[in-house]
């Protein structure tokens, strides 16, 4: 069986995280994020993957390689152009066999895509799409059903003045028959396969499918922090999540730690946590970190080689690669630093700033408080 994964959106929503890599090759926890939907799919016997890739497609095969190691057949398709979502399934059409799995290519979860085909196949339908049910439905796609699965309507990102009637939201997981390509509009045309093609699917065989289990659109801060514990907390199935618990919910092979490791906490090889510095709970070190004397680091994300000085707190926070900051900082409350970002001593970046690569802060030039 084959899936077709899009991941050619810009990722804007996690800048700085997305102004250097592509977003499906942005490290969540410990591997590129695509590798989770790889593993996942893959346990649902699917063995081809179709990337449908537009912005900087090159450093994702360079990453992701040609799948093997995944025991998958991995291609590339690069649109010349972004061609919006629907535009990317019709591009994609010479490589896709009678039926097939769409996904998009920025949601952690562990649903059943084998029962999810299974209905597809029970109902006859021509596409089923996932369904999960959320509490804001505004950032979604809404999905009502008839009581018999078939979909009432599709109405992607209710505004205010919309009815909403249920919870259900598309959760980008789609099982298509081919057949439904032939009513699309020309290869190389733009359009949205939400708002142009599911709205006139509607009575002509789309179900939806409600799934249970963990599901999550990790393209915003937020939500990729959320992931990230969720992971830890083992909320979602997850190769690391049950390495970390058989660890007892800390894993520091490859570490020297002077100070302490709170679970649950990652801290990878190569890394050093200085005297009295404590890293966790929820905490994710990569490889090769340093964090000074005394400093606290929690409910946050710092990828590889990032160099924390003595005395500084960090919490709810995410810090690319290779950024350093200096002593006594206070980096808190969503902030967001970009690779490489060189924050000097005394400064304090809280609620939600997003720090650019390429920026060097000297000492003592932000604060909040006297
Ligand atoms: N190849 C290609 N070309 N891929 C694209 C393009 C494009 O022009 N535009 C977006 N994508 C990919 C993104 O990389 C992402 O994996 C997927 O398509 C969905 O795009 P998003 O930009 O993340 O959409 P969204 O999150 O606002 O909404 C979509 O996902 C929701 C669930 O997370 C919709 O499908 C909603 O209906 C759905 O509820
Ligand atoms: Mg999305």
């Amino acid at each position: 069986m084959q899936a077709l994964i899009l991941v050619g959106g810009k990722g804007t929503r996690l800048r700085p995280l997305t102004s250097l890599l592509p977003k499906p090759i942005v490290t969540l926890v410990d591997r590129p994020f695509l590798t989770y939907q790889l593993e996942w799919v893959k346990a649902h016997g699917i063995d081809e993957v179709i990337l449908s890739c537009g912005f900087l497609p090159d450093q994702l095969e360079a990453v992701l390689g040609d799948g093997s190691a995944l025991g998958l057949t991995l291609t590339y398709v690069v649109e010349p152009e972004p061609l919006g979502t629907g535009g990317a399934l019709k591009y994609a059409e010479p490589h896709l066999q009678d039926r097939f799995f769409m996904l998009n290519g920025d949601t952690l979860t562990d649903m059943d895509l084998s029962a999810q085909l299974a209905q597809h196949l029970r109902t006859g339908a021509r596409g089923t799409l996932a369904l999960h049910p959320v509490d804001d439905v505004s950032s979604y796609g809404l999905v009502p059903l008839y009581p018999d699965g078939s979909v009432r309507e599709f109405l992607e990102k209710p505004g205010p003045d919309d009815a909403v009637s249920t919870n259900l939201i598309n959760a980008g997981a789609y099982v298509f028959e081919k057949e439904i390509l032939d009513d699309l509009p020309a290869c190389g045309s733009h359009f949205s396969i939400e708002r142009d093609v599911f709205p006139r699917l509607v009575g002509n065989g789309l179900y939806g499918y409600e799934a249970s289990g963990y599901w999550m659109d990790i393209g915003t801060p937020k939500r990729y922090l959320e992931g990230t514990f969720d992971i830890l907390n083992a909320n979602v199935a997850t190769a690391i999540g049950r390495r970390l618990a058989a660890h007892g919910g800390c894993l520091t092979e490859g570490a020297t730690v002077e100070g302490r490791v709170v679970r649950p906490a990652i801290v990878g090889a190569g890394s050093h946590i200085g005297p009295e510095a404590i890293v966790g709970g929820l905490a994710v070190l990569g490889e090769n970190c340093r964090i000074g004397a005394g400093s606290h680091i929690t409910d946050s994300v710092l990828h590889d080689g990032v160099r924390i000085g003595a005395r500084t707190r960090i919490n709810g926070s995410i810090l690319a690669a290779d950024v350093t900051v200096g002593d006594n900082c206070l980096i808190s409350r969503g902030a967001v630093i970009g690779a490489g970002v060189q924050i000097g001593d005394d400064n304090e970046i809280v609620n939600g700033m997003r720090i650019f690569p390429g920026t060097e802060i000297p000492a003592g030039a932000i604060r909040f408080s006297s």
